[in-house]
C-alpha cells in the first residue's frame, strides 16, 4: 500500500480563515501536537507577512524533531530569503521546505500578475533555483491551477520540475473543480509527463471548499496518482475553508479497500487536535461536523439506538476510538483526585506541563462542587479555557448581576489586571449581558463592537457547562473569545474578557516587532 503524506497548513491557510489569528506560543503547541500525530508536512506560516509569522516559523523549526518544516513564499527573491532563513534550523537536519507559488490561471495572469505566460514561466524556474539555494525540498504551487489551461500548466510543471522542484502541489484555489475534473488534471500530467515519475515527484492535492467538494476532490486526485495532500484541522482555512485533515484521513483509512492507500497519522489524536484548534482560533466545530462534531457518534433515532445494541456497525463506519472520540459517559466527582484527573487529561489526548495540570485540576474542584458529575466534555472545556487563559491579563475576580422583570438589568464586575491589582465596577445595560459587558468596558477602557454572541449547552443535564462565543470587532479586526461556565452570565463574563484579553496581547506583540524593527 502506498502512503500519502499528509502536509497540514492550518498555521498558514488555516489562520488565514477571518479572526482566526493565533499567537506564537499558541502556532507552538499546534505544531507539537501535528508532529505528535505524525503529519509528515508542517506549513507554519508565511514569514515574509510579518515578523510575528516569521518568528513563528523560525520556533517550530528550531524545535520540531520529526516533521518537515514547511515556509510559503511568492516568486519573490525577499520572500524566498524570509522563508529560507526561517526553516534554517529544519533544513539544517534535513527536514526543511520552501514553498514557492505563482498564479498560472488566464484570469490571475492578466488581472492580478499582468504578466504573460513566458514571463511566468521564467519566473517560476528562477525562483526554484533561488529556493534550492536553501534547502533540496522545494515545493511549487501553480496558484488556482485547475482554472489554468492544462497545455500551459502542463508546461509550467513540466519547467517545474527541471527547475528541481520535487513536489508539485496542484491547488483548486477557489474551490471551482469538481471530483471528476481534479482527478482529470492528475491523470493528464502523469500521462503527459514521463519526468514526473523518472524523478519520483510527489504530486500534491490543495483544495479549497466553496462548494463543499474540498474534501472529495482531494480523494479524487489521489485515486489520480496525488501522494501528498495538503489539508487543515476542522477544514479552517481562507474563506469556506480547505479540506479537513480528519476527513481526508479517516476516508483513507476507513476506504482503506477502496483506495488501497493509507497515512502515517496516528488517528487516535484527531479528536484533541480538532478541539485545540477550535480553542486557540476560536472557532467553534458546527455539531454535524463529520468525525469530529458533537453529534458525530451521537444515535438519536430509536431504530438507530437498537441496532446500536445490537452491533454497533450497523450505524457506524468507525469506532469512535479510532479518532480519540471519549467513549466513557461519566468520568470524575467531587471526591476523585489528582492521580484520576491527571490519568484522565492524557487519555483524552492532552499533553500537559505538571503546572498546567494543577491549575486545572483546581478548577476542576470547583466545578466538580457545583456539578454532581463532570463528564470528559467538562473536563475538556475546562483544559481548552486553561489554554486560553495562558496568555490572560485581565481575570474575571467577581460578579453580580441584578436583574428581573420591571427591573433595570445592573452588573458589578471585579477584574484583576496582570500587575495583581483588582478593580470594580457597575453599569446598567438594556439586559443582563449588555450590563456586565458595559462594566467591563469602562473597566478595561476598550472599546469593541460586539458582533455576534453565542450560547451552547457543552455537556449533559441541567446543571450542563454553558458556552458563551463572542465575535467583536476592534479598529478593523476581528476578535474571538469564549466562555464556560455553569452560570451562562459569568460564561458571558468569561468569553468577552478572553476576546479582550486576545485583542490586547496581540497588539503587544505588533508593538514589540515594530519596536524591533525600529532598532
Ligand atoms: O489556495 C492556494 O492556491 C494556496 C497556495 C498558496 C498554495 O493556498
Ligand atoms: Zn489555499
Amino acid at each position: 500500500m502506498d502512503t500519502i503524506r499528509i502536509f497540514d497548513t492550518t498555521l498558514r491557510d488555516g489562520e488565514q480563515s477571518p479572526g482566526a489569528t493565533l499567537t506564537q506560543p499558541e502556532k507552538l503547541e499546534i505544531a507539537r501536537h501535528l508532529e505528535l500525530m505524525g503529519v509528515d508536512v508542517i506549513e507554519a506560516g508565511f514569514p515574509v507577512s510579518s515578523q510575528g509569522d516569521f518568528e513563528s516559523v523560525r520556533a517550530i523549526a528550531s524545535e520540531l524533531t520529526r516533521s518537515v518544516v514547511c515556509g510559503l513564499a511568492r516568486c519573490a527573491a525577499g520572500d524566498i530569503d524570509r522563508a529560507g532563513e526561517a526553516v534554517a534550523p529544519a533544513s539544517a537536519a534535513g527536514r526543511g521546505r520552501i514553498h514557492v507559488f505563482c498564479a498560472t490561471s488566464k484570469i490571475h495572469r492578466e488581472h492580478k500578475l499582468r504578466k504573460g505566460k513566458e514571463e511566468i514561466l521564467k519566473l517560476a524556474v528562477r525562483s526554484i533555483g533561488h529556493a534550492l539555494q536553501y534547502t533540496p525540498d522545494v515545493e511549487f504551487s501553480p496558484e488556482d491551477a485547475s482554472r489554468t489551461e492544462m497545455e500551459f500548466l502542463e508546461e509550467m510543471v513540466h519547467a517545474a520540475v527541471e527547475a528541481g522542484a520535487t513536489t508539485i502541489n496542484l491547488p483548486d484555489t477557489v474551490g471551482y473543480a469538481t471530483p471528476k475534473t481534479y482527478g482529470e488534471i492528475f491523470s493528464h500530467l502523469l500521462a503527459k509527463l514521463p519526468v514526473l515519475r523518472e524523478r519520483k515527484i510527489v504530486l500534491s492535492t490543495h483544495c479549497h471548499d466553496d462548494l463543499g467538494m474540498a474534501v472529495a476532490n482531494s480523494l479524487a486526485g489521489v485515486e489520480a496518482g496525488a501522494r501528498q495532500v495538503e489539508c487543515t484541522i476542522n477544514g479552517i482555512g481562507e474563506r469556506a475553508g480547505n479540506a479537513a485533515l480528519e476527513e481526508v484521513v479517516m476516508a483513507l483509512r476507513t476506504r482503506a479497500d477502496y483506495f488501497n492507500v493509507g497515512t502515517r497519522v496516528d488517528s487516535t489524536k484527531i479528536y484533541s487536535a480538532s478541539r485545540m484548534v477550535s480553542a486557540l482560533t476560536g472557532l467553534a466545530v458546527p455539531r454535524n461536523k463529520a468525525v469530529v462534531g458533537r453529534n458525530a457518534f451521537a444515535h438519536e433515532s430509536g431504530i438507530h439506538q437498537d441496532g446500536m445494541l445490537k452491533n454497533r456497525q450497523t450505524y457506524e463506519i468507525m469506532d469512535p476510538a479510532t479518532v480519540g472520540l471519549p467513549t466513557t459517559v461519566l468520568v470524575l466527582g467531587k471526591h476523585s483526585g489528582r492521580a484520576a484527573f491527571r490519568d484522565r487529561v492524557t487519555t483524552l489526548g492532552y499533553a500537559l506541563t505538571e503546572e498546567q495540570v494543577e491549575s486545572a485540576f483546581g478548577r476542576f474542584k470547583a466545578l466538580a462542587d457545583k456539578k454532581k458529575e463532570v463528564f470528559d466534555e467538562d473536563v475538556e472545556s475546562l483544559i481548552d479555557e486553561q489554554l486560553d487563559v495562558s496568555a490572560s491579563l485581565w481575570e474575571l475576580v467577581g460578579l453580580q448581576v441584578v436583574a428581573g422583570t420591571n427591573t433595570t438589568p445592573t452588573a458589578t464586575v471585579t477584574l484583576r489586571d496582570s500587575t495583581g491589582e483588582t478593580v470594580t465596577d457597575a453599569s446598567v445595560g438594556d439586559g443582563p449581558v449588555d450590563a456586565i459587558y458595559s462594566a467591563i468596558q469602562r473597566l478595561t477602557k476598550i472599546e469593541v463592537t460586539l458582533v455576534d454572541y453565542r450560547v451552547q449547552s457543552l455537556s449533559k443535564w441541567k446543571d450542563a457547562l454553558g458556552e458563551v462565543q463572542v465575535e467583536m470587532e476592534h479598529s478593523g479586526r476581528t476578535i474571538r473569545g469564549r466562555g464556560r461556565s455553569t452560570d451562562i452570565l459569568e460564561a458571558s463574563a468569561r468569553a468577552y474578557l478572553a476576546a479582550i484579553n486576545r485583542l490586547r496581547s496581540l497588539n503587544r506583540r505588533e508593538q514589540l516587532v515594530s519596536a524591533k524593527a525600529a532598532v
